[in-house]
């Protein structure tokens, strides 16, 4: 056997999950045979061999039997569309709201999985079509934006599909990926991360030139059905077009010198709290945003929205999405943060900064409501290298957060805001009545920045402006 093809034994494979045999069964699923005495192998498909002798994988003869990794990602997505559209009463028993008690779901009935039925068609296509499919959208976008004027619906529709799309095919292809060796898994993925940020490119040039289409937002919230899939899409393209007001703001208006002006008065009380360290006198806006207040270049603009894009690529498909409501299930919810971190830093070759996205996203400046998995990293650093102070609250580099010099990672303080905002305004939350948007961002002022530290003070005073100018541009 070649030594450079990674492989997975059946023995295992089928020990750790015995419904593997009805997909090995339908699928014409090339085993590899390896005979144990010559060292020779061949491959047979797993039906000819089953057909045979039903238990073959577990005979002790001279055979031993594998899948390549590849194949054996494939057949973990096969899995997981059938699981899908089996829905059957595993499904029900793992959704929280079942269990919880706390939903109004009627017993018996098949909770919505997380990622909505567009999912099942994505995990049936082989990665390659998958690849080609999200191209294609990426050259729909291209055109649209080369072709002026610009039908605002044609638009909003364009962007939501292919955002949409964008993000199950990531989540489809990365879960195959966490099955392989990281090395491999980065092969597997590299066409999928290229493909990715074109798109992402394609989605902010448009999205750029249409921040205040009025139809975008009431698009967005029309096409929700309350699946992760529709708030990543939703998270994704409404943090997208903040970056481009933020990048607007800042390089043409006097933003920045009302800020400073106003520091003393509006805002050093706040920060006085996150770094208490820090003399009242030197607590200035440059020692909020390190290195001062600026404008986003092109290429992190591209990492971050990617980093919104998949931001909750960790969250297993029944568990409904759930941002701002620390009660719910919480040991649950919490791991997406882990799951979605670790898988995009070592099975893609996603950019770092698009990893801590997803890692950083509920971490509200330590507060003990968020969910501090970088809280061990920064304690241990500390413990090191005692004389690390963190002089800073943001950053919009990644090293001055991973060095202790800077309490937070800017598009991740962005994302907790846009996040927040998305789950408490989405009208297809089971748990609550949507707020409306003025409602939304009392709540946030209220519970998030004066009774808790969370979310950023002057951030958050941006994206007000940028709601309310969106919803005055709808009216
Ligand atoms: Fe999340
Ligand atoms: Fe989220």
């Amino acid at each position: 056997m070649s030594e450079k093809i990674s492989v997975v034994p059946l023995r295992k494979i089928i020990a750790s999950n015995s419904g593997f045999i009805n997909v090995l069964l339908h699928e014409a699923v090339p085993v590899v045979c390896l005979n144990k005495a010559t060292g020779k192998n061949r491959s047979m498909h797993f039906k000819a061999l089953y057909d045979n002798n039903n238990r073959f994988w577990l005979e002790n003869g001279s055979w031993e039997y594998f899948l390549t990794g590849e194949v054996f990602a494939n057949l973990s997505t096969s899995w997981e569309a059938a699981r899908l559209s089996a829905r059957g009463p595993d499904e029900g028993a793992a959704a929280p709201e079942s269990s919880g008690g706390a939903g109004p779901e009627t017993e018996g009935e098949p909770a919505l999985p997380g990622f909505g039925k567009e999912y099942e068609a994505i995990l049936a296509m082989p990665p390659v079509e998958r690849v080609k499919s999200m191209n294609a959208a990426t050259k729909g976008l291209d055109e649209l934006a080369a072709h002026k004027p610009r039908e605002a619906e044609v638009v909003t529709s364009a962007l939501v599909v292919a955002s949409r799309d964008a993000a199950l095919i990531n989540r489809a292809t990365l879960l195959g990926a966490m099955q392989l060796a990281d090395e491999e898994a980065k092969k597997h993925t590299q066409s999928l991360v290229s493909s990715t940020q074109e798109l992402v490119r394609s989605t902010s040039q448009l999205v750029t030139a249409s921040i205040f289409n009025d139809e975008l937002m009431n698009t967005l919230v029309a096409k929700s059905n309350g699946t992760v899939i529709q708030h990543m899409t939703r998270v994704f393209l409404n943090g997208l077009a903040f970056l481009a007001y933020y990048n607007a703001l800042v390089s043409t208006s006097s933003i920045i010198n009302k800020l400073r002006l106003s520091f003393e008065k509006k805002y050093r009380d706040f920060y006085r709290v996150l770094l208490p360290h820090v003399n009242a006198e030197a607590l200035t806006l440059e020692r909020v945003f390190c290195k001062g207040m600026r404008a986003i270049p092109e290429d992190d603009f591209v990492s971050w929205a990617t980093g919104f894009l998949i931001h909750d690529i960790g969250k297993a498909a029944a568990v409904e999405y759930h941002e701002g409501e620390s009660e719910y299930k919480r040991d649950v919810v919490v791991e997406h943060v882990k799951v979605g971190y670790t898988s995009v830093m070592t099975k893609t070759n996603y950019p770092r900064d698009a990893a801590l996205i997803t890692g950083y996203h509920h971490e509200y400046y330590g507060d003990p409501g968020g969910y501090g998995y970088f809280r061990a990293y920064l304690g241990r650093y500390k413990k090191i290298n005692p004389n690390a102070r963190q002089d800073f609250c943001i950053t919009y580099e990644l090293e001055p957060m991973l060095d202790y010099h800077a309490l937070a990672y800017f598009p991740a303080k962005v994302l907790e805001i846009i996040d927040v905002y998305d789950s408490v305004t989405d009208p297809n939350r089971k748990y609550r009545k949507a707020m409306t948007p003025e409602e939304a961002l009392a709540m946030m002022r209220e519970e998030f920045i004066e009774k808790h530290h969370k979310i950023d003070i002057i951030l958050f005073d941006i994206f007000s402006s940028f709601v309310r100018e969106q919803l005055e541009a709808r009216s």
